[in-house]
């Protein structure tokens, strides 16, 4: 499923993000003005060197923190003046959370670490429970829902925690580094399944990351420096990571 820029209004626009930290006598200007817009059904790779503000331009994102000054609007909500509890709210309805530690419970087992977001969302047992399998299924887990998270495999781990991202149907995923603990072949399988979700279920997917690999596998680039957004490229032929994957 494509939808072409035109055809329907961003998922995200921000203008003119700005996000200082004070530090004592220590300022440190970690966005200076970054714009952008992301349109529904995109997937897109935020690039950009160890301190160039990848994190804290997520974090605004994410509905985990505010700009100092510029303008957010989250699918048409503008987030500026929300109470921490109505921030939480936007984040909990709109955006899946997906980090390179999984941030999973460990002990706890597939089926109970996916109903999580909808515990927090107030949804009634039964309806948690269809919809955390169903989450599950679509990770290709139906099968081990039993399991305890520290029994399954890395790679396995991170598809838990794709199914708890996906389980409060966000229109988008942020995806920070989730590649990051996994070896090739399991990276691979991730990424794969993240083509197919955007794909297939026009969701959006904003990676965060500093691996090419990554990249080579959206369709849109956006490249971070000291803060500032320093490119915003078409990749005109994304690879299929569902190819890449290789024999056991
Ligand atoms: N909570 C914070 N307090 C003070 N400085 C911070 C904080 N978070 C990030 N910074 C600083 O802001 C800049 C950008 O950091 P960050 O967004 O984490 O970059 P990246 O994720 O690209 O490595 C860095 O100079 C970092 O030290
Ligand atoms: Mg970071």
């Amino acid at each position: 499923m494509t939808m072409t820029a035109a055809s329907a209004a961003p998922v995200i626009d921000a203008l003119d993000l700005t996000k200082t930290y004070t530090i004592g006598e220590n300022v440190v200007r970690a966005l200076q003005g970054a714009t952008l817009k992301i349109y529904p059904g995109d997937l897109l790779a935020i690039m950009g060197p160890s301190g160039s503000g990848k994190s804290t331009l997520m974090n605004i994102l994410g509905c985990l923190d505010q700009p100092t000054s510029g303008t957010y609007r989250l699918d048409g909500v503008d987030v500026k003046g929300l109470k921490d509890d109505q921030l939480a709210e936007v984040r909990n309805h709109k955006i899946g959370f997906v980090f390179q530690s999984f941030n999973l419970l460990r002990r706890t087992n597939a089926l109970n670490n996916v109903e999580q977001p909808l515990i927090y969302g107030g949804v009634n047992a039964r309806e948690r429970r269809t919809r955390a399998l169903a989450a599950l299924e679509a990770v290709g887990l139906g099968q081990r829902w039993r399991h305890a998270a520290n029994e399954l495999s890395g790679g396995q781990q991170q598809r838990v925690a794709i199914a708890r991202a996906l389980v409060s149907e966000p229109a988008i995923i942020l995806a920070d580094e989730p590649t990051g603990n996994l070896d090739s072949k399991s990276g691979a399988e991730i990424m794969c399944l993240f083509q197919r979700l955007n794909e297939e279920k026009g969701i959006t997917i904003i990676f965060v990351t500093h691996d090419p690999r990554i990249a080579g596998h959206c369709r849109r680039i956006i490249r971070i420096s000291d803060g500032k957004i320093v490119a915003d490229e078409v990749n005109p032929s994304p690879l299929q990571a569902c190819s890449d994957i290789p024999e056991a």
